[in-house]
């Protein structure tokens, strides 16, 4: 056994670049990682990911809504994204008799798709590294806050200059904490219609408690297509609309992928902070994190028990719920990440090798490090604030709206719809409780265990807060009727409103206490950031340094690969359809499981899409670095053609967003064997796979369907 294992760590030693998974690179770079992509199994060139100017795997991948990610599939403009990203849309176009949600949907013709204003997707045309632009003429004298001005002068006359020259969109991001700046060039098409979308049992599988979590069952998938005018052009919703031609979609391999293969996942990951010094990851986890997991905990758990009682609280909180739990429990698998790989301890190594670096960086880390000090029970204060009044009470969270707006606003079709969308999914008893159980945390609880926080005095906010909630805007019913009559005299009552006068005082309370004192300290971060980050580039020479996750394409490079998520345990790389079978509790939440995939289950009616051994894949984990955004995104095999769609990452890895460690940072995706099965076997939506290019093997030959070949 334990040769076994010296064998074990020798070998993740020497083929140490060839696993590891770290890094989301800019695709118009890539010709820098060619070489080691290759040699960890890519057979494309760097080229046939990213061309500007030629056909290349990039413009299949496209930014869906801004928020997440999705593929071309289909020369037709038929994309595939998470179930979670077309969530809202498949919402919207359900009621009680046509859940669409609960049953899934399945367009029978291009008439049937489903228009959703506002929905867009974004294609990239191209991407430049535009630095020498952007810091060119800046005087080296400049105060920070001139630099900055001047700096976004620059941008301005960049974007207007690259208008004039072709009908894109444009946008300057930073980089590197603003050392470099990069240009991208993007299309935007805002006629996306929904096609498909599995049922909520497959689609959210193991919802919330299985959220984060391997080994994992749920079939994250939706089906869109992308609508543009008749010739060819981006359009807003017109009956007139065609589906857009693409002319290179991607390739589907129905051939999966086993352990140690080569993967990558293309798409647009939102925030990394993976260039922080110890205390600025230290600021998260052992401040930040503990009290929002703490108020956070007293919110849902209030809003759930009254879920589990009742049907309509259910639907109306569901999806509050979601997102709620969504990030808290990310926060807790952030802390248990970081404790059990060391990586505090390790990005202090990184830190100790920036400050030998001379007297410049010491003193610069060492400025950065007395200012997160000092900022540290600010910015928890600041946190516990906003995560009780501003997140979790939801009436103050209604007051802050409501805020900045005028009259002639609030009299808007679009504030009436936000008006009664907002008391649609709004109970004030449950939001009385909630308020109650989280300022206990906020006034007494917390700040009993952490003395150094600034709180606002107990009584008083504790007798204020809960007179808000017998105001008018706390009564849906009378609220919502006074508008419907009378917006003006509705913004006049809602003005004087308990808790409109409540923000006003906290707010200021939050801006003079919490906010003003802030600002030195975060300023002297944010201005040293840029020279720690350089720091660290010339401590780690021949290290390739892949910026912080903006929002812009990445591509992640990995291997399907096993973990073990804690001492004694071993978790293996893909689940199948036996697995979400054996987690089946009729009439759960969560792990209810309808009859026609129970009975395609026991005919074991797989069509061509089954693994070799027979059994029906759901989904895989690699070691590929994603973070939020990346979710949709197309997770490719060595050839460049699409084996699954990302969707998450597991729990224990989640603190990849400030350090990644290959030995537990895990991407999930569904496997995309298990998409076309739901699709073809369940939906009925044969003629969708037809739209479809599937290929088979090694060699990536052609899939002839069954079908089509006993036909001729
Ligand atoms: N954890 C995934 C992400 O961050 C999935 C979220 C949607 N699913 C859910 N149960 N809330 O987006
Ligand atoms: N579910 C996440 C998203 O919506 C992706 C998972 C992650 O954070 O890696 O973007």
């Amino acid at each position: 056994m334990k040769q076994k294992l010296l064998f074990a760590s020798l070998i993740s030693v020497l083929s140490f670049s060839a696993i590891a998974g770290e890094g989301m690179w800019l695709p118009f770079l890539l010709s820098q990682n060619e070489a080691a992509l290759r040699k960890s199994g890519l057979r494309l060139t760097a080229k046939d990911l990213y061309d500007a100017n030629q056909a290349s795997l990039k413009d299949a991948v496209v930014h869906f809504g801004g928020f997440c990610t999705g593929e071309v599939v289909s020369h037709q403009g038929l994309i595939f994204t998470n179930h979670h990203c077309g969530y809202d849309a498949i919402q919207e176009h359900s009621s009680v008799n046509n859940d669409l949600l609960t049953y899934g949907f399945w367009a029978k013709n291009l008439a049937e798709e489903k228009p959703n204003p506002g929905l867009f997707v974004d294609f990239i045309r191209y991407m430049e590294d535009v630095t020498p632009l952007i810091l060119q003429n800046i005087p080296s004298k400049l105060t920070d806050t001139e630099k900055a001005l001047a700096i976004k002068s620059n941008i301005q006359s960049l974007i207007q200059q690259r208008e004039s020259l072709r009908d894109l969109e444009y946008s300057v991001k930073p980089i590197y904490y603003g050392m470099q700046y990069i240009l991208v060039a993007s299309e935007r098409y805002s006629d996306v219609r929904l096609v498909g979308a599995p049922p909520s049992y497959i689609g959210k599988f193991g919802s919330d408690t299985d959220n984060w979590v391997w080994p994992r069952h749920t079939g994250d998938f939706s089906v869109f297509r992308v609508y543009a005018s008749p010739q060819g052009k981006p359009s807003a919703y017109h009956a007139e609309n065609v589906p857009l031609h693409i002319a290179h979609p991607l390739k589907i391999s129905i051939s999966g992928a086993e352990e140690n293969d080569f993967t990558m996942v293309y798409g647009f990951p939102g925030r990394t902070e993976e260039y922080l010094p110890a205390a600025g990851v230290s600021q998260a986890v052992d401040w930040l994190n503990p009290l929002r997991i703490g108020v956070r905990k007293r919110l849902l758990s209030t809003w759930d028990s009254a879920m589990r009682v009742s049907p309509e609280m259910k639907i109306a909180y569901a999806s509050k719920y979601a997102s709620s739990a969504n990030a808290y429990k990310k926060w807790i698998g952030v802390n248990i990440g970081i404790k059990r790989t060391g990586a505090l301890q390790a990005i202090a190594k990184e830190e100790a090798a920036v400050v030998h670096l001379g007297y410049e960086f010491a003193q610069n880390v060492k400025s950065i490090n007395a200012a997160y000090e000092a900022a540290n029970p600010l910015m928890a204060s600041r946190e516990l604030y906003a995560e009780v009044v501003l997140r979790g009470w939801e009436l103050a969270g209604l007051a802050s709206q409501l805020k900045g707006l005028t009259e002639e606003k609030v009299a808007s079709a679009e504030f009436a719809a936000f008006l009664q969308d907002f008391y649609k999914n709004y109970n004030p008893t449950l939001d009385r409780r909630a308020l109650q159980k989280t300022l206990a945390y906020w006034l007494v609880e917390a700040p009993h265990g952490w003395p150094s926080l600034q709180v606002p005095p107990l009584e008083k906010t504790q007798a204020s807060a809960l007179a808000c909630m017998d105001g008018f805007l706390a009564h849906p019913k009378t609220s919502l009727s006074l508008y419907q009559k009378d917006p003006s005299a509705w913004w006049k009552e809602a003005q004087a409103d308990p808790v409109m006068l409540w923000m006003t005082e906290y707010q200021s309370w939050a801006q003079t206490t919490l906010s003003t004192p802030l600002k030195p300290f975060l300023e002297t971060i944010s201005n040293g950031l840029p020279l720690y980050m350089r720091g660290l580039m010339q401590a780690g020479e021949g290290k390739d340094f892949y910026p912080d996750a903006n929002s812009t394409l990445r591509l992640a490079s990995g291997k399907v690969l096993a973990y073990s998520p804690a001492d004694g345990v071993e978790y293996t790389t893909h689940t199948t359809l036996d697995g979400m079978m054996a987690k089946y509790i009729p009439g759960d939440y969560e792990f209810d499981i309808h009859l026609p995939l129970r009975a395609l289950y026991a005919q074991k009616d797989f069509g061509p899409y089954a693994m070799p051994n027979g059994q029906m894949p759901v989904c895989f984990i690699a070691s590929n670095h994603t973070s939020g955004g990346n979710s949709g995104s197309p997770a490719f095999n060595a050839r460049g053609e699409l084996i699954g769609i990302n969707f998450d990452r597991v729990w224990e890895g989640t603190m990849s967003d400030y350090y990644f460690d290959e030995r537990i940072c895990r991407n999930v995706m569904v496997d995309i064997r298990y998409v076309l099965f739901i699709i073809d076997k369940l939906g009925g939506a044969s003629h969708l796979i037809h739209e479809m290019e599937l290929v088979q093997g090694h060699s990536g030959r052609t899939f002839v369907a069954p079908k089509k070949a006993s036909k001729e």
